[in-house]
């Protein structure tokens, strides 16, 4: 029905997967509900000459058992298929060992939250690890194997990108809808996110968690691209070596 932005990583056909679940049972209670209240109107009409309400009705245990029973069914189920979309999305993965040493440091340092997947991509190289910082009101990107910051997020298609997020202030959030990602950056407590992009192209960066006067405009881009473009640039941007 095109009422999602185009899905360009792994994660977005899973998330849809549930949005189309969550919209069919919606739908299908607006309709229902819609057409007893049509029906009502007509077949419950004042008959012509009537004065009162009629006999007033006291409870119906029967219909009190179907509308308790029915929704309960309705949300354990999403419930649960909301669990399993959230573990095929690297929720549920452990994140304490999580392979990140930045910076080569060896202190494991704890990770409080964040979306994870396999350490390893499908061909079996490291991800790329990205460091992003962010302020009022920007989002930064550090490429610590380059020893460089960008104010864009360049990315090669189809290998995952492993990223630890850190606040300088208050709570922001970085969000791609297309990625059908979001993760909170809390100030203090590192956060985790990583990601496949699928789709070569420029996406929206958006903070999504109000963090103060200009939080509307506290945006960037992901710029997604075939490896040897994303190598050009990195190799353009990194900082040689003395
Ligand atoms: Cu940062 Cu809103």
């Amino acid at each position: 029905m095109n009422l999602l932005p185009e899905e360009a990583s792994i994660n977005a056909p899973i998330y849809d997967e549930l949005f189309k679940i969550l919209f069919i049972i919606g739908l299908i209670l607006f309709l229902g509900m819609s057409l007893i209240v049509v029906y009502s109107l007509f077949k419950f009409r004042k008959i012509n000459g009537q004065t009162g309400d009629g006999i007033a009705l006291e409870g119906n245990l029967k219909l009190e058992i179907i509308w308790t029973i029915i929704p309960s069914i309705v949300v354990l189920i999403v419930g649960l298929y909301s669990y399993n979309i959230y573990d095929r999305m690297g929720g549920m993965q452990e994140l304490n060992n999580h392979e990140m040493m930045m910076h080569n440091n060896n202190n494991t340092e704890k990770i409080w939250a964040g979306i994870s997947q396999n350490s390893k991509n499908q061909s079996g190289f490291e991800n790329l690890n990205v460091e992003v910082s962010a302020m009022q009101f920007a989002f930064l990107f550090n490429y610590p194997n380059g020893e460089f910051i960008s104010g864009e997020l360049h990315v090669p298609v189809n290998e995952k990108i492993s990223m630890k997020m850190e606040s300088k202030d208050v709570i922001h959030a970085f969000w791609v809808p297309e990625f059908r990602i979001k993760q909170d950056i809390i100030p203090g407590q590192p956060t985790v996110l990583n990601f496949t992009p699928t789709k070569v192209g420029k996406y929206p960066i958006i903070c999504a968690e109000l963090c103060g006067p200009y939080h509307g405009g506290m945006r960037a881009s992901i710029i997604v691209e075939e490896k040897s473009e994303y190598e050009n640039w990195f190799n353009q941007n990194k900082k040689t070596k003395v």
